[in-house]
């Protein structure tokens, strides 16, 4: 604690003076209150004297006073979750109370080894998220996360078409992943205190115990915010503050599910088969693990993305009618018209002769894998 000369006086005591080692906890005011309420204990020791306070094991109205149960969770507040959301999204409304990531790490440290795999199928504005990335940087973990969210909770925001999963959770991982520019208000918890009858009929000490806090930090801060909302008394400083957060790095995948199961309900498609593109997504996430082809998927060619050197293709028609097979023409146009040398090809009906084909990667300076479509779709 800094120094604070106002906290420096000295209290009587039987006729002499007794000075502070360097500063007393209370205010002048409050100790001289305290010592006309017979409030304080002298205790001599190694020679000097020294003041504490009386607490008593039962409050006015005869209510034992509780013990404060140790904690490990000190110093992380409610109001900490919310300042996290306001400075990546830029918005303190974005969800309702969203818990405080330092305490997710806290909990994390006792339950999560460095190579865990954290799930939070509950994932809200994605705070667990924040705090697996965070830790990881913090302690060179490899911890991973699933997390999943759906994408409104209310009929309003069904109503308004809202997507939280997207705007809110996947926006805020990506923006600890990539880093983020802020401007904002800094807000730090100085004090937060669910007010009791007792509290009430006290209220002259707790209203001096804000007052001490305020004139504590009064420098520290551009303003102190004193509230009392919903039974719950607040101190905040406000800071008024610019900067920019480093990214944490690392991948993060955002997906979703469609609304209906892709190969239908107990796998019975009935007469409608799964789509190209439907189909298309799924070949390339189960073998990229990424969901995004770039948008480069193409149905004539046959071609659904790229991803690390490799080219993917799909050769699938949702009708019963006809299917598509990959022959050595659709391999010939391949050579012809991709620069590269790994592809991979999921098709209907595969119409080349292994020893075909391995003259073609010889001839070309490729590789290809021939798939057939997953699940027996025809
Ligand atoms: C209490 S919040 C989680 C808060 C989060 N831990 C945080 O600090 O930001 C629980 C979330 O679970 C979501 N939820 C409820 N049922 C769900 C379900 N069946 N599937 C996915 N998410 C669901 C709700 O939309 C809500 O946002």
């Amino acid at each position: 604690m800094d120094e604070r000369k106002n906290l420096r006086y000295p209290i009587p005591y039987e006729g002499q003076d007794i000075w502070p080692e360097k500063q007393w906890q209370w205010k002048k005011e409050r100790t001289l209150k305290a010592l006309a309420d017979d409030e304080l204990v002298f205790t001599s020791s190694n020679g000097g004297i020294t003041v504490s306070y009386k607490q008593y094991q039962f409050d006015e109205e005869g209510e034992e006073r509780g013990a404060k149960p140790f904690s490990v969770i000190d110093g992380i507040y409610t109001q900490h979750g919310t300042e996290a959301v306001a400075s990546i999204l830029g918005d303190g409304k974005a969800f309702p109370f969203p818990k405080p990531p330092a305490l997710i790490k806290r909990l994390l440290q006792f339950g999560a080894d460095s190579n865990a795999v954290v799930m939070d199928v509950f994932a809200g504005s994605g705070t667990t998220a924040q705090a697996v990335l965070e830790l990881n940087r913090e302690d060179d973990g490899n911890r991973r996360f699933i997390i999943s969210q759906q994408r409104y909770e209310t009929l309003e925001q069904q109503k308004a078409n809202a997507n939280i999963c997207r705007d809110v959770t996947a926006r805020r991982v990506r923006g600890v992943v990539e880093g983020y520019e802020f401007t904002g208000t800094q807000l730090t918890p100085l004090l937060e205190e669910k007010i009791t009858w007792t509290q009430l009929r006290r209220a002259e000490s707790l209203v001096s115990r804000v007052e001490a806090l305020k004139s504590e930090n009064a420098d520290s801060f551009d303003t102190l915010v004193t509230k009392c909302e919903d039974g719950l008394l607040t101190l905040h400083g406000k800071t008024t503050c610019k900067g920019k957060a480093d990214g944490t790095g690392s991948g993060f995948t955002y997906a979703a599910v469609s609304d209906t199961p892709l190969l239908g309900e107990y796998r019975d498609l009935g007469d409608k088969l799964p789509s190209y593109n439907d189909i298309a997504k799924y070949v390339f996430y189960t073998e990229t693990s990424t969901a995004s082809t770039n948008g480069s998927t193409d149905k004539t060619t046959g071609k659904i993305g790229e991803h690390a050197g490799t080219s993917y293709y799909l050769l699938y028609r949702p009708n019963r009618k006809t299917d598509w097979a990959v022959d050595m023409e659709f391999l010939n146009t391949v050579a012809a018209s991709d620069p590269n040398n790994r592809l991979v090809v999921y098709c209907e009906k595969i119409w080349v002769h292994q020893h075909d084909r391995k003259q073609w990667e010889a001839q070309h300076g490729k590789k290809v894998r021939l798939m057939l479509v997953p699940f027996n779709l025809k």
